[in-house]
C-alpha cells in the first residue's frame, strides 16, 4: 500500500467511527537502522532510514467541545481518553502512554490542542523493532503541532518524544529513532552525531540495491532491564577508562585496561568502540557505492552484537546465517540484526533484481531451522513524518477564490513566513551544503516572485510559487 492509498484508508476509517472527514491526516514512518547499534546512548554515531511503513493519525476537533483526546485505533485495540483540561500522567492503555508522554511534553511548552477525535492505523508491525513507538511519539506531537500552527525546532521535537517514552513508557530509549523518524528523507540514509545531533544525509539513489527487512515475528523482547543493564555496563566501562563516554575510547585504550575490566564489561565496549567505527567505515563505503564493503561491514556488527553484546536470539542469528549462504553471488551483500535486538527484524543489503529469489530462500531456510514464518519486504529509503491533510500552508494556498492565488501568499510576510518556517523546521537541525543549497533555490523562487508588483505577477507563476509550499510543507 502507498503512503497514499494508507491515508485515504485511514480516512475512510475516521469517517465510519466518527461520522465525518477527518480534517488533518499525518503519517510517521517506521525505521530501520543499517548499521551503528546500541551506539547512540553512547553518544557515537548511527546509521538509519526511515522506511514505508507508516503510524497514521487522521483527526478532528472533537465534537463535544470537551477537552479530551479521544483515540481509536484501527487495530482493535483498547481506546484511550487523554483529559487534557488536568495534567497528563500515564495511564492506560498502556500504549496510549507514547501519546500521553507527548500531550504533557507539549502542554508543558504551551501547545494545548483542545479536544480531538482521533483514528489511529499503523502498518508497522507493533514490537517489531521498527521503532512503532517513535512514530507514534513523533505522530501525536506533528499532529499537535499541526492543529494548534505552533511549530518546534525539529532536534526539539525529538528530543521530548524520547522524554515521552523515558518518562511515561519507562524505556531509557537513545535518541536514534526518534530523530530518523522526523528528519528521514527520501533515498537517504541518515548518518547521525548522536553527541552533537548533527546530521548528514548519505545518499543511497543507486536503484540496483535496496534493503530487505526481515521480521522474525519473535516479539523484540527488548527486555528494559537488559537494555538498562547495557547502558550501565557501558557507563562503567568509559568510567574505567577516564573517558565521559565510549565515543572517546579507542581499541588500544580499552586493551590497556583490560586487567582493570570484568570481561563482560570489557566485551560490551569493545562492540561498541568497533561499531562506531563501523558506521563511519560504512557511510564511506555507501558515499563510494561500495556494496561489498558495507555488506561485510553489516555481517561484522552482527557477530559483535551476538558474541559481545549478546543482545541477537536464535532466530535473528538464523536469518543472517540464511542470508550469508546466499552470499553476494546470489545477490545478498550483508544482514544483521537491527534494533534493541531479542527477537524484531534483521535487515540486509541486497540486489535490487534478486528480492524475490532471496526473499524466498530466506523464509525457507528460517522456517526449516526455526518452524517459524518470516515476514518480508523491500523499502526504499523514505520521508520523515509527513502533514498529508489540513498543514497550515496547504490550507493557505487552498484557501484562494476560485480562479487565483491569495495574493499575500506571495507578498513580504509569506516571505519572512517561509524564512521563519525553514529556519525552525529544517535548515537549523540539518545544515548541511545540500540543504542550504535547497534554501537557496526555494527562497531565490519565491524572492523572484515577491519582487514583482502583484499585477505583473502570471498567475502560473503564483501558482508555483505556492505549490513549493505545499510541497515542503508535506516534509515537516
Ligand atoms: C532501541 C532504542 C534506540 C537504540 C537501539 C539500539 O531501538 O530505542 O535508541 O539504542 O535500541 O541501537
Amino acid at each position: 500500500m502507498t503512503l497514499n492509498e494508507l491515508a485515504s484508508y485511514t480516512a475512510q476509517q475516521f469517517a465510519k467511527n466518527y461520522g465525518r472527514a477527518p480534517r488533518w491526516i499525518v503519517a510517521a514512518p517506521g525505521r530501520v537502522n543499517v548499521i551503528g547499534e546500541h551506539t547512540d546512548y553512547n553518544d557515537g554515531f548511527v546509521l538509519p532510514t526511515a522506511i514505508e511503513r507508516y503510524t497514521v493519525m487522521a483527526a478532528d476537533l472533537s465534537a463535544d467541545g470537551k477537552e479530551v483526546v479521544y483515540i481509536r485505533d484501527t487495530s482493535g485495540a483498547e481506546p484511550a481518553f487523554i483529559d487534557c483540561s488536568v495534567p497528563v500522567k500515564p495511564g492506560p492503555p498502556k500504549w496510549s502512554n507514547y501519546v500521553r508522554g507527548v500531550i504533557a511534553a507539549l502542554l508543558e511548552r504551551g501547545i494545548k490542542s483542545g479536544g480531538l477525535d482521533v483514528l489511529l492505523h499503523s502498518n508497522l508491525p507493533i514490537g517489531g523493532g521498527l521503532s512503532s513507538s517513535a512514530a507514534l511519539e513523533t505522530c501525536t506531537a506533528t499532529l499537535l503541532e499541526t492543529v494548534t500552527g505552533k511549530q518546534i525546532d525539529p532536534l526539539e521535537k525529538a528530543l521530548l518524544c524520547q522524554q515521552a517514552e523515558h518518562e511515561f513508557a519507562g524505556v531509557p530509549c537513545g535518541i536514534m529513532d526518534q530523530f530518523i523518524s522526523i528528519l528521514g528523507r527520501e533515498n537517504h540514509l541518515l548518518l547521525l552525531d548522536c553527541r552533537s545531533h548533527q546530521t548528514e544525509f548519505v545518499p543511497m539513489m543507486d536503484p540496483s540495491v535496496t534493503l530487505l527487512i526481515i521480521n522474525t515475528n519473535v516479539k523484540r523482547r527488548l527486555d528494559a532491564g537488559e537494555y538498562a543493564k547495557r547502558r550501565r555496563q557501558c557507563e562503567i566501562a568509559a568510567k574505567i577508562l577516564g573517558v565521559p563516554s565510549l565515543r572517546d575510547a579507542n581499541a588500544e585504550q580499552l586493551e590497556d585496561a583490560k586487567s582493570k575490566i570484568s570481561g563482560v564489561t570489557f566485551r560490551r565496549a569493545r562492540h561498541v568502540i568497533g561499531e562506531i567505527e563501523r558506521t563511519l567505515l560504512a557511510a564511506e563505503g555507501i558515499r563510494a557505492l561500495n556494496w561489498p564493503t558495507v555488506g561485510n561491514l553489516m555481517y561484522a556488527s552482527h557477530a559483535s552484537l551476538r558474541d559481545d553484546y549478546e543482545v541477537s536470539c536464535t532466530e535473528l542469528d538464523a536469518v543472517v546465517e540464511a542470508a550469508e549462504a546466499i552470499g553476494v553471488k546470489g545477490g545478498v551483500y550483508g544482514c544483521r540484526m537491527t534494533g534493541g535486538g531479542f527477537g524484531g527484524c534483521a535487515v540486509a543489503l541486497i540486489k535490487t533484481d534478486q528480492a524475490e529469489t532471496i526473499a524466498k530462500s530466506i523464509a525457507a531456510a528460517y522456517k526449516t531451522k526455526t518452524g517459524l514464518d518470516a515476514t518480508i519486504f523491500a523499502s526504499r529509503p523514505a520521508a520523515g513524518v509527513t502533514v498529508i491533510k489540513g498543514s497550515r500552508l496547504i490550507a493557505q494556498a487552498g484557501s484562494h477564490p476560485p480562479g487565483g492565488f491569495n495574493p499575500r501568499m506571495i507578498g513580504r510576510n509569506s516571505l519572512a513566513f517561509a524564512g521563519d518556517f525553514f529556519q525552525r523546521n529544517r535548515f537549523r537541525a540539518l545544515a548541511t551544503r545540500g540543504h542550504h543549497h535547497a534554501e537557496h533555490v526555494f527562497l531565490n523562487q519565491i524572492t523572484a516572485r515577491a519582487a514583482k508588483p502583484r499585477g505583473q505577477q502570471t498567475v502560473r507563476g503564483r501558482r508555483r510559487a505556492a505549490a513549493l509550499y505545499v510541497a515542503e510543507d508535506g516534509h515537516t
